[in-house]
């Protein structure tokens, strides 16, 4: 049994079926990657996991319990983060302030130790604090802590975001094209930190265009088309499947 579990999953909008009776397991500790051409359902399937859309039919099973229908901030708080394709960081406010909004899923400061700011609350967030300060360290974002998020250049925005998802303590996290707009070397410093964050123990499910990063760093390829899942393996065999070269040459 994996950490994650999803079981026949579909979703229709109106006639459009954009997830089509989808199944794969997200082994514990693992990168796996989920390829295929624009519009076959990938970012749908980061909205169903993570509680943004209900399933037309299926099950999303996380440690053995089911999360379908759960609402996003609950997904969020039992352990599964995400980025999103495209979004930066919030961009007046600075990178450790943007850290710290990341940790709001676990903060379970009481209505009653806001009303007096209690030392047990002032406590925590010294502590949620140094523990910012200590993951943009990690990721080398220290130098730009006081900095307003958009003055850093686009790559370390977009780590950014990862970091800020990463202070949620998440045991599972979904990356939307992080590599996205990413030069050469920014998507190398991608790559290292996509390995940092497994070091740490944190299962990975990547959707990225970027054959680069996914062949380099996924322990198994899962294939869309038209909302289907059309195959799955080891990258070698998704390397050279004909169902997926004939996917996106089809298509691109
Ligand atoms: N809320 C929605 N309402 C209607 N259609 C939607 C909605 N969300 C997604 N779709 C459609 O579902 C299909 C799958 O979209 P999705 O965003 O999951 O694709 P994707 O694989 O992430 O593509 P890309 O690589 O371009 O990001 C597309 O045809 C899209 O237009
Ligand atoms: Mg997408």
């Amino acid at each position: 049994m994996g950490i994650l579990s999803i079981e026949d999953l579909s979703i229709n909008f109106g006639g459009l079926v954009a997830v089509d009776h989808v199944s794969f397991e997200v082994k514990r500790g693992e990168i796996l990657s989920i390829i295929g051409p624009n519009g076959s359902g990938k970012t749908t399937i980061f909205n169903l996991i993570s509680g943004i859309y209900k399933p037309t039919t299926g099950k999303i099973l996380f440690k053995d319990k089911l999360i379908n229908g759960m609402k996003p901030h609950t997904v969020a708080f039992m352990g599964i983060a995400r980025t999103f394709q495209n979004v930066r960081p919030f961009k007046q406010m600075t990178v450790l302030e943007n850290v710290l909004v990341g940790h709001h899923p676990k903060v379970k400061s009481l209505f009653i130790d806001d009303l007096f700011h209690t030392s047990k609350q002032r406590k925590e967030e010294v502590m949620i604090r140094e523990q910012a300060i200590k993951l943009l360290d990690l990721f080398h974002l220290k130098q730009y802590i006081d900095e307003k998020a958009e003055n850093l250049p686009y790559g370390d925005q977009r780590r950014l975001e990862i970091v800020r998802a990463l202070a949620s303590e998440p045991e599972i996290m979904l990356l939307d094209e992080p590599a996205a707009g990413m030069n050469p070397q920014e998507t190398e410093d991608l790559i290292r930190l996509i390995g940092q964050i497994k070091d740490l123990g944190i299962t990975i499910v990547l959707v990225e265009h970027d054959m680069k990063v996914v062949m380099d760093i996924s322990q198994r390829i899962i294939v869309l088309d038209y909302g289907k899942k059309i195959a799955e393996g080891v990258p070698e065999e998704i390397r050279k499947n004909e169902r997926v070269i004939e996917a996106y040459l089809g298509k691109d």
